[in-house]
């Protein structure tokens, strides 16, 4: 699947969004290196700190798959400048090395290595675990 099928595939699942609260809706679309893909919207909650966001809602679907390696994410949202994913969701694109990120809004695009939204992910954690 190319660039722009990933991104309508985003703004699709982004119809979707359950976000009563924020009245923001996003979408995600991740590709795997398989060329599947699978899609997720932000989840809220009445209890504000469990809302979901579509990146991991996406990775968590793949995940429940069988699906583990993937070659990019598209996360769109119609705003001025396009989204910027949050700590925890470069955090778990992190775990899954999404080499990839692209963010995007009605107008423009822009492309990321993970290194660059968050270096030095995993560097020395639980290095030396034992304690030696
Ligand atoms: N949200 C996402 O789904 N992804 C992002 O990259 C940033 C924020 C959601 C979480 C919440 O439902 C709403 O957007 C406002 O923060």
């Amino acid at each position: 699947m190319n660039l722009d099928e990933l991104v309508e595939a985003a703004w699709g699942v982004r119809d979707r969004a359950y976000a009563p609260y924020s009245k923001f809706h996003v979408g995600a679309a991740l590709l795997a290196k398989d060329g599947r893909v699978f899609c997720g919207c932000n989840v809220e909650n009445l209890s504000f700190g469990l809302t979901n966001c579509a990146e991991r809602v996406a990775v968590g679907a793949a995940v429940a798959a069988g699906v583990r390696e993937f070659e990019r994410v598209v996360v769109v949202a119609d705003t001025t400048v396009p989204i910027s994913p949050c700590g925890a969701c470069r955090q778990v694109l992190a775990e899954f090395g999404v080499p990839e990120i692209v963010l995007v809004n009605r107008v423009e695009r822009l492309v990321f290595r993970l290194e660059e939204l968050l270096p030095r992910a995993s560097a020395g954690i639980l290095d030396s675990a034992d304690g030696k």
